[in-house]
């Protein structure tokens, strides 16, 4: 039996507040935030499902979890508390190093996507905990995380990082919007602000059984490689804010989304049917310098569009935000049309008055000083093949996350990376600390045979990666073009990269200790797992 679209009602995640007011002047905030068990109705239809929802407590727990709004300048202390149950919701892999703590529990650890904070509070592979803290990883220190918010104002979002455990953490429901906001530079631009105009929009897909539970496939594509995996999830109903295709009612005005693709493996390609537009004022985390109009956009797993949308200008009274996204991306078929649809939103009849308005110009952050770059970086990405053709995992420059930090950038400089990636899909390449501009993306001549050098010496330079990376070139969308902090590494092609490990502001510093261990990590955040070499 098909699920009805839109019949659901867009629900508001509760916000909380990473800050405090005493006497009218803000200071640091402390909040505890605990992840729970507990059911969730994802669609009307659809009996209760079982779920794992960060919240204040356990009643007021959601998925996704509650939007923490920070401010700039004022440091939030997160105690992140794990309140699960011993055994976990979904099947995860044995196979896999996956924590295995002795009195059992689901072991977690919440980074904080695109933030700019020390390591301890990074969210580190390594540093998960189980309930009550009652076993802890080899890198945890403290069961608080600092976020100095001292970054440039935009939309990040939290989530479950834990070793080998992203994937069902995520998909059991531990992840939520974070906006961390700066009034007294917002506010001279007049975006639509008010929490009723400002909204996240979180998208995933998710697959569920007629019982209600969250659906996850555990007997293996290919069995005779791994009994149990397949290496990406797809669901088949598109979730935004908790819902399964919801509906929003909105005035005939201008709203801001700041929309999280929160799905494991999923691209979508959004645009709307009635032809509305979109107005790109941010590209993940940071603004852009100004504003761009899109019809259609792109958002690979873990990035975030910052768009406003005018529906003053709808034709229609009623738009579909859609999504024609193959899936996996770019390689499977065309989308079907339960995937094809993401949300309605029904459009108020009369013309309001409008307040807010869309500037001519945004934020303006250095350039990419590339002519600057303190050391240029080679970083391939190519699957691993079973003697019968059958791809079997998938390393950055051959190594596995368990061998010692191989990239040592200077806090202060810049540097260029050129990102190798010689798999057939799509990778949305994510960098924590840091924010970068993607300089050119070009496809590489002669694959094969770069490949087979790869395969031999595993050394791009002695490889030449600079004869090679001569085919053609994909221009970087407008509305890209910024600081980001994960970007989508095109199947077959050298995507250049400069990577600034310094804020974006006047400083040359972080206003923290950015070099302290375990450090940090870059990853494809396309949450998929590969098997290990078989021997
Ligand atoms: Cu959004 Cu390392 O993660």
């Amino acid at each position: 039996s098909k699920l009805e679209m839109f019949v659901d009602e867009l629900p508001e995640m509760p916000r909380l507040r990473g800050y405090k007011v005493r006497n009218g002047v803000p200071a640091a905030g402390n909040l505890t935030i605990g992840m729970y068990e507990k059911t969730w109705k994802f669609h009307r239809d659809l009996p209760h499902s079982r779920v794992f929802a960060f919240g204040t407590s356990k009643e007021t727990a959601t998925v996704p979890g509650p939007t923490i709004e920070a401010l700039q300048g004022v440091p939030t202390h997160v105690t992140w508390t794990n309140h699960l149950p011993s055994r976990h919701i979904l099947p995860w892999d044995p196979t896999l190093p996956a924590p295995r703590p002795p009195a059992g529990g689901v072991p977690t650890v919440v980074h904080l996507h695109g933030g700019v904070h020390p390591s301890h509070s990074d969210g580190h592979s390594l540093a998960w905990f189980t309930s009550s803290f009652s076993s802890t990883g080899p890198t945890w220190s403290r069961p608080t995380s600092s976020y100095p918010n001292s970054q440039t104002p935009g939309s990040l979002w939290y989530h479950d990082h834990a070793m080998a455990l992203t994937r069902v953490n995520l998909l059991a429901g531990l992840f939520g919007a974070y906006s961390l906001l700066a009034p007294h530079l917002e506010s001279p631009l007049r975006l639509p602000s008010s929490p009723r105009f400002d909204l996240p929009l979180v998208v995933f897909d998710r697959s569920f059984l007629s019982d209600g539970s969250i659906y996850m496939n555990s007997t293996g594509n290919n069995p005779k490689i791994h009994p149990q995996w397949q290496p990406e999830y797809f669901g088949d109903a598109i979730i935004v804010n908790g819902k399964a295709w919801p509906f929003l009612a909105v005035r005939r005005r201008r709203y801001r989304f700041r929309i999280i693709n929160a799905s494991n493996a999923r691209f979508f390609r959004f645009f709307f049917t009635n032809g509305l537009h979109f107005v790109h004022v941010a590209s993940d985390s940071v603004y852009l310098p100004r504003p761009v109009t899109s019809k259609k956009f792109l958002l690979a797993p873990s990035e975030i569009a910052d768009v406003i949308v005018d529906f003053a200008q709808s034709p229609t009274d009623s738009a579909i935000l859609a999504n024609d996204a193959p899936y996996p991306y770019p390689s499977g078929d065309l989308t079907d049309e339960i995937n094809g649809r993401v949300m309605k939103f029904v459009i108020g009849r009369r013309r309001e008055a409008d307040p807010s308005r869309i500037p001519k110009r945004l934020f303006k952050y250095p350039a990419p000083a590339v002519h600057r770059a303190a050391t240029t970086r080679y970083i391939s990405m190519y699957e691993y093949e079973s003697t019968t053709g059958e791809p079997t995992h998938l390393y950055l420059n051959g190594m596995s996350f368990l061998q010692p930090a191989t990239e040592t950038p200077r806090e202060g400089s810049s540097e260029v990376w050129h990102v190798i990636n010689l798999t057939d899909d799509n990778h949305p390449l994510h960098i924590h600390l840091a924010v970068f501009v993607v300089l050119e993306q070009r496809e590489l001549v002669d694959q094969d045979g770069f490949k087979n050098c790869m395969m031999r010496l595993n050394d791009a330079i002695k490889c030449r990666v600079g004869d090679h990376a001569r085919g053609r070139r994909y221009s970087v969308p407008r509305y890209e073009r910024g600081w980001k902090n994960v970007f989508k590494m095109r199947p077959g092609c050298v995507t250049r990269i400069l990577v600034r490990f310094k804020p974006l502001g006047p400083e040359t510093k972080f206003p923290f200790n950015a070099t302290e261990e375990p450090g940090y990590v870059y990853h494809c955040h396309a949450v998929r797992w590969w098997l290990p070499p078989q021997t």
